[in-house]
């Protein structure tokens, strides 16, 4: 009995881990990934000087509460600028969003994919 339980719980741990990893795809980030820092504040004040850590962290917050009701979030550096203009043009109606809720969210899914993209 002693050696029964641990070998219980190794189980069931390892089950957990596995049915993470099915339901997780490549495109798709949680909510402790793709926050923005300095960095994006940095490459968007070149674009636009007045933000503030303060709206793309509300950008932030807008992504992670309003655009994962119908699928999960996308990874940022997915798509190209383009693709997430035309997006969130899409989409933000879909997620009702006002003016302002929509302008944060662009400035900070902009800056952060100018800033964390590879080529
Ligand atoms: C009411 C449901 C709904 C909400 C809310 C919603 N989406 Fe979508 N989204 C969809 C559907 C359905 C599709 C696929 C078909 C399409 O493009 O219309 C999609 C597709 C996308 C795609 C394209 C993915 C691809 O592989 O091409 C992106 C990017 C996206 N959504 C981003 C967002 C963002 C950003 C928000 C928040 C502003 C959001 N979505 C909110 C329903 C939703």
């Amino acid at each position: 009995m002693k050696k029964l339980i641990p070998l219980i719980l190794v189980s069931t741990s390892m089950s957990v881990l596995l049915i993470n990893c099915k339901s997780s795809k490549s495109t798709t980030a949680s909510i402790d990934k793709q926050v923005p820092t300095e960095k994006e504040v940095e490459v968007y004040k070149k674009i636009n000087n007045n933000i503030t850590l303060a709206d793309l962290q509300a950008g932030h917050k807008i992504y992670y509460s309003k655009c994962n009701t119908c699928h999960q979030n996308f990874e940022i550096v997915s798509f190209s600028e383009k693709k997430w203009r035309h997006e969130i043009d899409d989409m933000s109606p879909k997620a009702e969003l006002n003016a302002e809720e929509k302008n944060k969210l662009t400035l900070y899914i902009l800056s952060y994919l100018a800033a964390n993209k590879t080529q």
